[in-house]
């Protein structure tokens, strides 16, 4: 097991800079998601740390030791893809066995390691099977099993749920946060999906054009995402966004069509200091009701349309030209066209500068 350190780390394919000056450290045994759109460096930075790609510029050390020029094969790590990448022609057996066959450890250890690692990922009754004659789920668990046979220092996973079915992804998140914890093995976890970052990384890193924007943990990501991408990226529907303009008479307003936000001492006071006259206000679905609340922020619309999941209903409520999407729990008729005040408590409220899109509040 080892920390992870990397230092200004930039990687170039010719004019393409896939990464453009990273620095993250992964504690030791912890279980870190990097997260991103498709094409923001992910995996590029997975094959950076594993030793695939020769860095441009910048260190990477494995606990003291800098492993920047290091062969893949001298960093003690493993891979999962997407790809599952088993190979179809050995038996379930040898496919677990085959990284202990290349450095040459003994049969009886052999056997040992793989009995116990199959049995740890439920997949003992397997082990005779070629890979054609499983399912995609016990496919990946063969590829998850031939990754921490050798227990390596670090584990890296590429995607490995995104060809699953949606049932099986969500029970294969849990099966894999639950193994992390248990071999304690210092992980780095690649994703698109914000569901699987937020459910299984002690950390989540995200990315944007080969840059870190944000590291910390998913509570805080969520609830206090430091730009607008972030708080766009992360959460179903998506956070509205919705643009108000600064009033100043007594007390200190933002306001928008049906909207009409009296600030806090504390939001009054970060305007004042950035002296914005325009701002870019976000607010999650989840954060607005419809009961009536004297402490919360009314928006006056109209219902638009509304979306009835069973468990929620997804109110889509018109105001002014905007659109602005709410959570609503249990399963009630919003009738089409007809008013509708909703609640927003005011320290639900995120606000962005229109300019650098930088929260200004956290
Ligand atoms: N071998 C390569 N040659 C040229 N460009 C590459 C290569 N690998 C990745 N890229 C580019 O680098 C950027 C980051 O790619 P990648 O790390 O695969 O993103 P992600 O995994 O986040 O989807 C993309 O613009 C991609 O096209
Ligand atoms: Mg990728």
């Amino acid at each position: 097991m080892a920390e992870v350190k990397i230092e200004g780390v930039k990687k170039y394919f010719g004019d393409v800079k896939a990464l453009n000056g990273i620095d993250l450290t992964i504690e030791d045994g912890k279980f870190v998601v990097l997260l991103g759109p498709s094409g923001c460096g992910k995996t590029t930075l997975l094959r950076c740390m594993s030793g695939l790609e020769k860095l441009t510029e910048g260190k990477i050390f494995f606990g003291e030791k800098d492993v920047s020029n290091h062969a893949p094969k001298s960093r003690n790590v493993s891979m999962v893809f997407q790809s599952y990448a088993v190979w179809p022609h050995m038996k379930v057996y040898d496919n677990i066995a085959y990284p202990m066959k290349i450095k040459k450890f003994d049969k009886q250890e052999i056997k040992k390691r793989v009995m116990d690692t199959a049995k740890l990922l439920g997949i003992s009754e397997l082990v005779d099977r070629y890979p054609v004659q499983l399912s995609g789920g016990q496919r990946q668990r063969v590829a998850v099993a031939r990754a921490i046979v050798l227990e390596p220092a670090v584990l890296m996973m590429d995607e490995p749920l995104s060809n699953l079915d949606a049932l099986l992804r969500v029970l294969m998140r849990s099966e894999l946060k639950k193994l992390q914890e248990r071999l304690g093995t210092t992980t780095v976890y690649v994703t698109h999906d914000q569901v699987e970052a937020m459910t299984m990384g002690d950390l989540i890193a995200v990315m944007k054009d080969g840059v870190i924007q944000q590291y910390g943990k998913p509570e805080d990501i969520y609830h206090k995402p430091s730009n607008k991408f972030i708080a766009g990226f992360i959460g179903s529907p998506q956070m509205n966004f919705i643009d108000v303009e600064v009033k100043k008479n007594d007390s200190m307003h933002l306001l928008a069509p049906g909207i009409d936000v009296e600030c806090t001492p504390e939001m009054s006071e970060k305007i004042t200091r950035g002296g914005f006259s325009k701002l870019i206000m976000g607010i999650r679905p989840e954060n607005i009701h419809h009961v009536a609340d004297k402490n919360a922020i009314p928006i006056k619309g109209t219902v638009y349309f509304s979306e009835r999941l069973g468990a929620e209903t997804i109110v889509h409520l018109k105001a002014g030209d905007m659109r602005i999407i709410s959570r609503i729990a249990g399963d009630e008729v919003f009738e089409e066209d007809t008013p509708m005040n909703m609640y927003v408590p005011p320290s639900k409220i995120h606000l962005f500068d229109p300019e650098s899109e930088e929260s200004i509040l956290d």
